[in-house]
């Protein structure tokens, strides 16, 4: 049973933040030419259509991505999101908001592959038409926690692990665990991406204290707050973190991070925060 419709929510600020976070992500290991592998646990549809009633109901989207759309003044490091943007929308206005799918499938080179597995059935066959042009892009219908089971590890040898679960179901972060660990013995190199909610209702620092055990170098935990109190959505801030993190990686999403903290601020209220869970020794706790 899957109650969870990402339409509900497309294109918020926890979008925003997790797809200009994947995007550079994905743009810093395509610096070597060698190929490079996409598994998107949690994919959903791939594109969602704003005006359906859905993502009407709270228009969560008005808080989000329409404050960028049509914006000229951004940094360089935010500019092929922007160009996703811009492709979905040709006509001008804003309709269409990206998935992670289609962000992965525009950034593949023609010696690069990814998998997008969903588990709702319904959003998996609308994905398979959405990802249908690009050979590279397979969509698989199953559950994303356990892809890393069957898929890894991949041929390429490089490559990263995106998981972006609904957080609709208790245990969620605990799943994240450990189907990171199932994934790290399989696949020790591979960069392992996850986003979840921060607040206080949701348990983060039982969380950071388990991929901490995991002693896996470089992992980094990305914090954005909007920290708005007109915001109407329940969650106002939410993390993105990385194990194995690619060097250099925090330096260059700082210019985009500082940008998307002055669009979302009322009188500076959004602010972003790095924690180092684990650093380049593979030893160091300092959140
Ligand atoms: C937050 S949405 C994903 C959004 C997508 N990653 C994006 O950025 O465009 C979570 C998706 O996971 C799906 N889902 C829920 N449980 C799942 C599971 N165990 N395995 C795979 N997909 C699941 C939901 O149906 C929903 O489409």
């Amino acid at each position: 049973m899957f109650a969870y419709r990402h339409l509900y929510h497309a294109g918020n600020f926890a979008d925003v933040f997790k797809h200009m976070l994947l995007t550079q992500l994905i743009c810093v290991l395509q610096k070597k030419e060698k190929p490079i592998f996409v598994l998107d646990t949690h994919a959903g549809v791939g594109r969602y259509d704003l005006s359906h009633p859905w993502a009407q109901k709270n228009k969560e989207y008005e808080f989000g991505v329409s404050r960028l759309f049509g914006s000229t003044n951004y940094p360089i490091e935010v500019s092929k999101y922007m160009d996703f943007l811009k492709e979905e929308n040709p006509s001008g206005s804003f309709a269409f908001y990206p998935g992670s799918p289609i962000i992965i499938s525009k950034l593949l080179r023609m010696q690069d592959r990814a998998f997008c597995v969903e588990a709702n059935k319904n959003d998996f066959e609308v994905l398979g038409e959405v990802v249908a042009g690009n050979r590279r892009v397979t969509a698989k219908l199953g559950d994303g926690f356990n892809s890393l089971q069957s898929m890894l590890p991949p041929k390429e040898r490089r490559g990263l692990i995106f998981m972006d679960p609904a957080f609709d179901q208790k245990g969620e972060y605990d799943r994240i665990v450990a189907s990171f660990t199932t994934g790290l013995r399989k696949f020790a190199t591979g960069i392992y991406v996850a986003w979840f909610p921060l607040s206080n209702q949701f348990p983060v620092r039982d969380f950071y204290q388990k991929l901490t055990a995991l002693s896996v170098k470089r992992t980094i935990s990305f914090e954005f707050d909007i920290d708005d109190e007109n915001f109407i959505g329940q969650m106002r801030s939410c993390g993105l973190v990385i194990l194995n993190c690619p060097y250099l990686f925090e330096e260059s999403v700082y210019p985009a991070l500082r940008w998307l903290c002055g669009v979302f601020s009322q009188q500076g209220s959004a602010t972003f925060k790095t924690r180092l869970l684990v650093d380049g020794n593979s030893d160091n706790l300092t959140c």
